[in-house]
């Protein structure tokens, strides 16, 4: 599989998503500003992935630099940490990775600027090995909820693409693929930007796991014939009561997978739970560009020009049709995540903190 993102020789590498499933293009970004495009522009996405590219984004803005001396580096990259911080708001990945690079300024206030280049950069490569290893982990929980057999809706792409690897939901597939159960994937389109037609399509055949593309409209008529027997998604923010926010659409399918009787889990490493927000109410809730829904991904115009646009990037589900939230210390009820994922990290940052 080729790295979501990498760091080369002072040049952050991404694999430019935008372009995929048609063409490979790594985007090779030499300063801060194209890291926080690439971001934007959902050429690199997922909720974990854009916590690594941000904090490879402020090692990289650390290694180009003209600064010399610590006050000014400080600084400076206060000014960049910020500029991260604008380019999307819902996952909170992004707001944990730059708090982590943060703490490494504020904890060697006193070195010199040399040396907090090097330690910057050796938090970022951390940050990617971390997430990683959190979902192999997440990938050895969750593959004890699916069975020899099973037939599993997924939505938007939490895989290997959306992380430093392996994937959150799709690591759970993997992990279940490895050993040795026939299983097989139904991945919604994900309207309007084609995550799961583009993106958990591609990286799914790459390893000859079986997976098939449906519209997002026929999730429901596939519980009501009993071919879904499960359902895994991934999460941007999951708040201390354990509602989670993911890829618009879905809360509907948490909805009908309820009225079907069908298990609906949810898998993310810790850090995409933000113990300082009480309930998914609060999560900010990103709304992006209109030209997304009334143009194909393709181009073509399929809205009258002019037309009103709604365009949300994500919706909440409420914890109540949660199943269990697979994370990398275990299988969660959602009500339990306050206390087990927050109060475990007592003395810590364990979300954003505005
Ligand atoms: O807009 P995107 O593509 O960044 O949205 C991605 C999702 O909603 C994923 O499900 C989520 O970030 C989890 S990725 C492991």
């Amino acid at each position: 599989m080729i790295p979501t993102v990498e760091w080369r020789d002072g040049t952050v590498c991404l694999l430019d998503q935008s372009c995929l499933p048609g063409e490979v293009r790594i985007l090779n970004c030499y300063d801060h500003h194209m890291v926080a495009s690439a971001i934007r522009d959902l050429k690199v996405r997922g909720a974990p992935a854009i916590g690594v590219a941000a904090a490879l984004g402020v090692a990289l803005a650390a290694h180009t630099t003209r600064a010399t001396s610590p006050l000014a580096f400080a600084q400076e990259m206060e000014t960049v940490c910020a500029e991260f911080s604008s380019t999307r708001p819902t996952a909170v990945n992004l707001f944990w990775a730059l708090d982590r690079m943060r703490r490494v300024l504020h904890t060697w206030a006193q070195a010199s600027v040399d040396t907090l280049k090097r330690l910057l950069l050796k938090e970022a490569l951390r940050i990617q090995e971390e997430d990683l290893a959190m979902n192999r982990a997440i990938g050895r929980h969750g593959s004890t909820v699916v069975a020899d057999g099973h037939q599993i809706l997924t939505h938007c792409n939490a895989g290997a693409l959306a992380t430093a690897g392996y994937g959150t939901a799709l690591g759970v597939v993997r992990a279940a693929w490895e050993q040795g159960k026939r299983i097989h994937v139904f991945a919604d389109e994900t309207r309007p930007v084609l995550q799961g037609a583009r993106l958990t399509a591609w990286e799914l055949r790459q390893e000859g796991i079986p997976v098939t593309v449906i519209t997002d409209n026929t999730a429901g008529v596939l519980m009501k014939q009993r071919r879904i027997d499960l359902c895994l998604v991934g999460a941007d923010r999951i708040a201390a009561n354990g509602d989670v926010a993911n890829k618009i659409g879905t809360y509907s399918l948490a909805v009908l997978a309820k009225a079907h009787g069908v298990p609906f889990y949810v898998a993310a490493p810790s850090s995409t739970i933000d113990c300082a927000i009480a309930s998914g109410e609060a999560i900010p809730i990103e709304t992006r560009p209109p030209h997304e829904v009334t143009s194909l991904y393709s181009g073509t115009r399929i809205a009258p020009e002019g037309v009103e646009v709604l365009n949300l990037a994500f919706d909440v589900t409420p914890a109540d049709y949660i199943t269990g939230i697979i994370t990398e210390r275990g299988i969660f009820r959602p009500e339990q995540i306050d206390k087990v994922m927050c109060s475990a990290h007592e003395g810590e940052f364990v979300g954003r903190r505005e």
